[in-house]
């Protein structure tokens, strides 16, 4: 079978399983470079393990820490003359890699927001690590079937108030757009939106976990947010999503109680904007991202998935003196660089000229679209694509 990028809407739906491995193994290559010499995590849970950025912290657990390490996620394993979904092969390629550097790492395929599938990750872990010491939550999802009540919940990206219009792109023609996007209809998408992506379930996770004495002493848990700048605001930090991300820091102080007589902490860390296959859904945020990209690679500062899981991990999580660098809000900011003035004061001068005729010049649309295919295992130098893949679409498995 030959493997070719093909695309429906905004998203890639085929995989190039030789590609994926490839994007994994370069992550490796990075972490290793960096010869990391704190103390970190010995065995991690990662919720949202097979893509972006959970993907990225396992990557950085295992061949960072020499962690053991249990990943969960939701994706399709190939079938007959069909690929499976970039987050299957990606995780097929790691525990490739994980086990022939001797280090533990089984996976479980499902929905996380289920109970059937918390109870399958805690008898794993009693079966085979005893209990973990970081717990990383990065789910990205759509949609939650509620466990408790069978509600299904459905997300929306709107703002809030007045509609709110902006530029955008279409990232694979590079055209630039005026983009109106009507606000919410009532408080219901606000509801649904914190019930998908909202602290609840990173609640249950935890409850459920230390319920079952799987925690360790000293055990940490972290789940990622975004903040990200004013031009974006109406649409992220201030829409609904931004309302789901509120909800998830407000979990923080619960589950430090929850944690408190395993003297265990939880931490919200704020991430850069990056190219992920959530991301690449939001009005207004690609254009800001390759705006973003061009302006930071300018400045020797761009950071990917990886990078900034690295500097999580070294910097912030595990710290040699043990300190763990917050911010006024009590939360962990790994933005710092996009955030900083210079960056943002040039990306808000660029918005203001950006246009279909000027993109490719001013800004890194190119480099946006390029790690997009990456994502799918596409875009790869030295892979040829026109070379039949027939044995990686079905041999890949997981454990
Ligand atoms: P992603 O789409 O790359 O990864 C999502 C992960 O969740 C995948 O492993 C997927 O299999 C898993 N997943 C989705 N639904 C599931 C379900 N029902 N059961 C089990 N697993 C499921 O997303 P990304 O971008 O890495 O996002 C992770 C977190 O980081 C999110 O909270 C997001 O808001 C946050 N974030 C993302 C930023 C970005 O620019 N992409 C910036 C800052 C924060
Ligand atoms: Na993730």
């Amino acid at each position: 079978m030959i493997i070719q990028p093909r695309t429906r809407g905004f998203i890639c739906i085929t995989t190039h399983p030789e590609g994926t491995a490839k994007n994994v193994h370069n992550q490796i290559e990075y972490i290793k470079s960096k010869n990391i010499s704190t103390e970190g995590p010995k065995k991690v849970l990662i919720i949202g393990a097979s893509t972006g950025f959970g993907l990225s912290s396992r990557i950085t657990a295992a061949f960072g820490y020499n962690a053991a390490t249990i990943g969960v996620f939701f994706e399709k394993p190939a079938a007959q003359k069909k690929p499976g979904t970039a987050g299957w092969y990606n995780t097929a390629a790691f525990e490739k890699e994980a086990h022939a550097a001797g280090l533990y790492a089984k996976s479980i395929n499902g929905d996380a927001f289920s109970d059937e599938i918390k109870q399958q990750t805690i008898d794993l872990i009693k079966k085979d690590l005893g209990q973990v010491d970081l717990v990383v939550y990065s789910l990205a999802s759509p949609r939650r079937t509620h466990p408790k009540t069978g509600v299904v919940h459905s997300s929306v990206l709107k703002p809030i108030g007045e509609p709110f219009t902006n530029k955008t792109v279409d990232f694979h023609t590079a055209n630039v757009t005026d983009i109106t996007i009507n606000p919410i209809d009532s408080q219901e998408d606000i509801d649904n939106t914190i019930a998908v992506m909202g602290g609840e379930d990173w609640k249950f996770w935890m409850e459920d976990l230390k319920a079952a004495g799987v925690l360790a002493e000293g055990v940490k848990t972290v789940a990622y947010s975004y903040i990200g700048p004013e031009l974006t605001h109406r649409i992220y930090k201030d829409g609904t999503i931004g309302m789901a991300k509120n909800d998830l820091e407000k979990t923080v102080p619960v589950l430090n109680e929850l944690l408190a007589d395993l003297n265990g902490v939880s931490y919200v860390s704020v991430n850069k904007a990056l190219v992920t296959q959530s991301s690449s859904a939001i009005p207004v945020v690609p254009l800001y991202v390759s705006l973003l990209y061009k302006v930071m690679k300018d400045k020797g500062i761009h950071e990917g998935t990886i990078e900034q899981m690295q500097r999580l991990f070294e910097e912030r999580l595990y710290t040699t003196n043990g300190q763990i660098p917050l911010d006024e809000n009590g939360r962990i900011r790994i933005d710092d660089l996009e955030m900083r003035e210079d960056v943002q004061k040039e990306v808000d001068d660029l918005w203001k000229i950006v246009t279909s005729e000027n993109i490719n010049e001013i800004s890194d649309i190119k480099g946006y679209r390029d790690e997009f295919f990456q994502l799918f295992g596409f875009n790869y130098d030295e892979i040829d694509y026109d070379v039949e893949t027939d044995e990686l679409v079905t041999v890949p498995s997981i454990s």
